[in-house]
């Protein structure tokens, strides 16, 4: 179910990052709208995983704001932020695991990082979590080097949804997988979404997942959004990049 457009859950507006004499991001704004699972495309080296770290605050940004769930997280108290922190969830394109933890550790990491709870709660919790990306139990005690890709991805979606968040930030959680386990994964996503009514912001280079996981797609060049609405405005755009990339040779094995 998409969005209302008058709620977004994440409100960027006008940032710039830059590192070094190099300005990655350049005035971007964007919103996410409560509900939504919104598709980040754009070139490799974009600033994508940029874009989602310095919404989440790991990497400064220059004039603008960030909102998050109404809150500007540059002027909040500590105390506010982490109140903030604690209702996303993140799945990283790099280090999705810690490869010196178990995959139970991996998932209790959050929870311990923000609640106080007991061993045998937090045992529940990394059970169910387990059981929501389809994992078994005994997964639980097997360290990142003994899982597949695939397994990765969802022990690193189980932990980004260790803390029951209403938002999530996953970024490429599909790269690497062969084109069924990324379908699946993306009908994970969608599921999850629909079930707990996640906001999802999702950046991605598959072309089904933008298809048929996404309800809105933004499309970031040259530091801004270049386009943002749905597949059928995707389609209809004549800016060269998204004819190139939403009509292009690989596009059309997806769109037919
Ligand atoms: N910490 C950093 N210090 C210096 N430069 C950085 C840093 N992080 C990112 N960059 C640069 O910012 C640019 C954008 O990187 P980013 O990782 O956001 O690209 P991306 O759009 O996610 O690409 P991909 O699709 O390949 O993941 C790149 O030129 C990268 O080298
Ligand atoms: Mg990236």
């Amino acid at each position: 179910m998409a969005g209302d457009a008058s709620d977004p859950i994440v409100r960027v507006r006008d940032i710039s990052v830059r590192f070094g004499a190099t300005k990655v991001l350049d005035g971007l704004s964007l919103d996410v709208k409560r509900g939504e699972i919104l598709g980040f495309v754009g070139p490799s080296g974009a600033g994508k995983s940029v874009l989602t770290r310095t919404i989440i605050g790991l990497v400064p940004k220059i004039g603008g704001s960030i909102e998050v769930f109404g809150v500007d997280l540059q002027t909040a108290d500590p105390t506010a932020r982490r109140a903030v922190e604690r209702r996303w969830g993140v799945l990283f394109q790099q280090g999705a695991l810690f490869s010196s933890l178990n995959v139970r550790q991996n998932i209790q990491f959050p929870v311990r990082e923000y609640l106080n709870v007991s061993q045998r709660l937090l045992d529940e919790i990394t059970i169910a979590k387990l059981g929501m990306v389809g994992l078994l139990p005994e997964v639980a005690d097997r360290y990142p080097s003994e899982l597949s890709g695939g397994m990765i991805k969802r022990v690193a979606l189980a932990r980004a949804l260790a803390l029951d968040p209403e938002l999530v930030f996953l970024d490429e959680p599909t790269s690497g997988l062969d084109p069924i386990g990324a379908g699946d994964f993306d009908d994970l996503v969608r599921t999850l979404q629909r079930t707990l009514g996640l906001t999802v912001f999702m950046v991605t280079h598959d072309l089904d997942s933008l298809h048929t996981a996404c309800d809105r797609i933004a499309v970031l060049g040259n530091g801004k959004i270049i386009a943002a609405g749905s597949m059928a405005d995707m389609l209809a755009s004549q800016h060269p990049w998204l004819r190139a990339y939403f009509h292009g040779k690989r596009a059309r094995a997806v769109v037919g």
